[in-house]
């Protein structure tokens, strides 16, 4: 988190301390659904379309013939295509989908780019992000905000050297995004866990303990009694969370709680996917068995058009 989205979670925080604490703060990252469309391919395969593409890239292709879309369908099997076989797997299938559902934060991340690359040579230092981000403070180490500077701008250095998978102490656009959104790396997982611990744990024994837990989810604040929600938390960190009652969550415990292993929407779409339109049954994808069923996977406007005209003829 950098000093911009600390501050506005910070007032955040201001305003949730303000209004009766009955809002429990979410710790826990789930899985995102694939798409807000309902997914039943009786009516449309708009769902299968946001999968595939992200809402976002799956609008353009709605405005294309079928020919158009084919060809840029076409295209795209050969990116999916990740080893160049000739096939799609089920596995290249889930990885593109996982990448098409990153596609936003991706151009969240490019839009925020050229800010952060002082020299503009297309990476991004830990100086250049230190000194952008922390600028005035540097320039005055003593500011009476009531911010503990020193300890965020450590905090960033950790998760920056973590960020930087090819240990060459600069940060690539990928390597950026994992540091500005490190939930959506497999490889960032650690350090997520860790930073959560130590919001958490206040005494800093390096684990969380019930009260802990529950004082982080809610302040007393003069009321006499705890809501019921609380006291189901409660029970949740004894029978749940603490998984070896030893009264704490460790590492492994934390990482359970905050990670947890959900349903997998872009392994079951992969499949779904790969079901639907594998049509010698070989369990992988040619080019043209995706291409003849573009329908399913991208779409265009020319198909509701002539779906609509087909429609209009059975009048
Ligand atoms: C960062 O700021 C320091 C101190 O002002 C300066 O010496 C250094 O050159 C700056 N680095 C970059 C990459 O801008």
């Amino acid at each position: 988190m950098d000093v911009v989205q600390f501050l506005m979670y910070m007032s955040l925080c201001t305003i949730c301390a303000l209004s009766k604490p009955t809002e429990k703060k979410e710790r826990v990252h789930h899985d995102p659904e694939l798409s807000n469309k309902v997914h039943d391919d009786a009516q449309n395969f708009e769902y299968d379309h946001d999968a595939f593409l992200g809402a976002e890239e799956a609008k353009t292709f709605d405005q294309l013939t079928p020919e158009e879309s084919k060809e840029r369908l076409g295209m795209i099997v050969g990116k999916i295509d990740a080893d160049k076989d000739g096939f799609v797997t089920e596995g290249e299938l889930k990885a593109w989908i996982k990448k098409a559902q990153k596609k936003y934060i991706f151009d969240n991340v490019a839009r925020q780019w050229h800010e952060f690359d002082l020299n503009q040579d297309d990476i991004i230092s830990w100086d250049e992000y230190r000194n952008v981000t922390y600028g005035t403070y540097l320039d005055d180490p003593d500011p009476d905000d009531g911010f503990n500077y020193k300890q965020m701008m450590m905090r960033d250095e950790r998760r920056f050297k973590m960020a930087d998978k090819d240990g060459n102490h600069v940060a690539s656009k990928e390597e950026f995004t994992a540091f500005l959104h490190p939930e959506e790396f497999d490889y960032m997982k650690d350090i997520v866990v860790l930073e959560t611990m130590e919001d958490i744990d206040k005494n800093g024994d390096g684990v969380i303990d019930l009260e802990e837990y529950i004082g982080d989810m809610y302040s007393h604040d003069g009321d006499s009694e705890e809501p019921e929600w609380v006291k189901t938390e409660r029970e949740q960190f004894v029978e749940f969370r603490d998984k070896n009652r030893d009264g704490k969550m460790d590492k492994e415990e934390t990482k359970d709680w905050i990670l947890p292993s959900d349903y997998d929407h872009a392994e079951a779409e992969a499949r779904h996917l790969v079901y639907e339109s594998d049509q010698n049954k070989d369990g992988k994808l040619t080019r043209e068995e995706i291409v003849d069923k573009y329908d399913l996977f991208v779409g265009s406007q020319a198909t509701d058009f002539g779906e609509a005209l087909v429609r209009h003829d059975e009048f």
